[in-house]
């Protein structure tokens, strides 16, 4: 390696570095109802992970939860149903806010409520999930209000996944692949709660 190389290389490391050491861009007033409500939330998740397992369960027998066999077709087949991936919860920086990132986590858990509504009208299991994600619902709108002192209405496109439920088998696919994709979309979730409630300005 000659030296501009290597240059090049020091230069890229340390940017890598600086871009995961930058602090948090998290405002430094946050009230302290912000932090209490982010530790519910929090738990909220964390119990609806559980709750998923237990719905997929009851409400599933052609498919497992764990299972990734076939998934990229039953993906290409949820696109098809009318099921939207979720809203991406990236790190917290100067380019994706807190005000951006409560939004995502609104937008998103107002979309799983919206699906599991339709859902739960074709197969049974599902409502104790229904209840978490209101409560978790009702939590993240507080924190929007903490937030941003609003309230966000569902701004969600409407799902037309219900004129896709003709046959048990889609109802299969629809519950497997919603109840997939909410498990990993909470992952996200219990993460960025973390870090909301970790902060110290
Ligand atoms: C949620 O996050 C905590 C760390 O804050 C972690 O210990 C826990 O395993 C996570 N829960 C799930 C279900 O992944």
């Amino acid at each position: 390696m000659d030296t501009w190389t290597v240059t090049i290389l020091l230069h890229y490391l340390l940017c890598a570095s600086l871009v995961q050491s930058a602090p948090v861009d998290l405002p430094s007033n946050l009230p302290p109802a912000f932090r209490e409500t982010a530790v519910e939330a929090k738990t909220l998740s964390e119990k609806i992970l559980k709750d998923i397992s237990a719905a997929h369960t009851a409400a599933v027998t052609d498919f497992n939860l764990d299972s990734s066999s076939q998934m990229s077709n039953l993906q290409m087949l949820a696109v098809s149903m009318g099921i939207p991936s979720s809203p991406v919860l990236k790190v917290l920086s100067e380019h994706f806010t807190l005000d951006m990132c409560v939004s995502r986590m609104l937008a998103g858990v107002q979309m799983y409520q919206n699906l599991l509504e339709i859902l739960s009208s074709r197969a049974s299991g599902l409502e104790d999930l229904k209840a978490d994600l209101r409560d978790l619902l009702n939590h993240i709108n507080k924190l929007m209000e903490a937030q941003l002192g609003a309230d966000h209405s569902d701004q969600n496109p409407i799902s037309d996944l219900d004129s896709h439920l003709q046959d048990s088998y889609s109802v299969q696919v629809a519950v497997h692949m919603t109840l997939t994709q909410l498990r990993s979309f909470c992952h996200d979730l219990n993460r960025t709660f973390r870090v909301l409630i970790t902060y110290r300005p």
